[in-house]
């Protein structure tokens, strides 16, 4: 189903362009179908080191994202999604990188299997990227919130920090949360993509690939 989704995704990419590329077993996906349409993209820009190491070992330009104009599309899965096109993500950890290039990215193509399809966001422990000095902080301020934070044992990010995986957030306002925890001092980001959440969503399921647009 993840394969199904991935593959559904190459009719969102624009010939010459730069495909922003997430991460995750269904990014994955992604990436080898890329591979086979290699020569009708510029490049990609990719969310993590490791999937700028798998589009290469395809032979796929890896652009900085610095010197990229315009980015027509990014295609990642997720976490969780809801049908409003929320999501959790950053079960891989690099929330961070993901959220930048969604941000940079006219089109956010999600690609899931139907296991990620939720009512309500928060079965999930939502990751949270924080500066390694705040730790603790971060963690009292998150349990002040009602959340009940982890610290992800031998994990640093891509860029350098320590990821928190929260439990028991009531999520039902996910927009509000997001700037919430942003606001925190010492969170770089949080794994709610809800202010920009996905435009489309490809849904492998056992009878197909569903689209849900925004
Ligand atoms: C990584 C992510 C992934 O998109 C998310 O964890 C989904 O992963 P998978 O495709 O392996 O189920 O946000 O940070």
């Amino acid at each position: 189903m993840k394969q199904a989704a991935a593959k559904a995704a190459i009719a969102h990419v624009p010939d010459e362009c730069v495909v922003g590329v997430g991460s995750g077993s269904t990014a994955n996906f992604f990436i080898a179908e890329l591979g086979g349409i290699r020569r009708r993209i510029k490049g990609a820009v990719a969310s993590s080191e490791a999937s700028a190491k798998r589009l290469k070992e395809l032979g796929i330009r890896v652009l900085d994202l610095n010197g990229v104009d315009e980015l027509p599309v990014y295609v990642d899965g997720a976490d969780e999604v809801t049908r409003h096109l929320a999501m959790i993500k950053g079960g891989g950890g690099a929330l961070t990188r993901e959220k930048i290039v969604a941000a940079v990215a006219k089109q956010f193509v999600c690609i899931a299997d139907q296991s990620k399809l939720v009512d309500v966001l928060g079965r999930f422990p939502l990751p949270v990227e924080v500066i390694p000095i705040a730790r603790s902080y971060v963690a009292r301020e998150l349990a002040k919130l009602g959340g009940s934070p982890a610290w992800r044992q031998d994990f640093v990010t891509d860029n350098g920090n320590v990821i928190l995986d929260v439990r028991n957030l009531a999520i039902t306002a996910p927009v509000e949360l997001e700037t919430r925890l942003d606001q925190i001092a010492g969170v770089v980001t949080n794994g709610l993509f809800a202010r920009r959440g996905a435009d489309v969503l490809l849904l492998g399921t056992t009878t197909g690939v569903q689209t849900l647009k925004r």
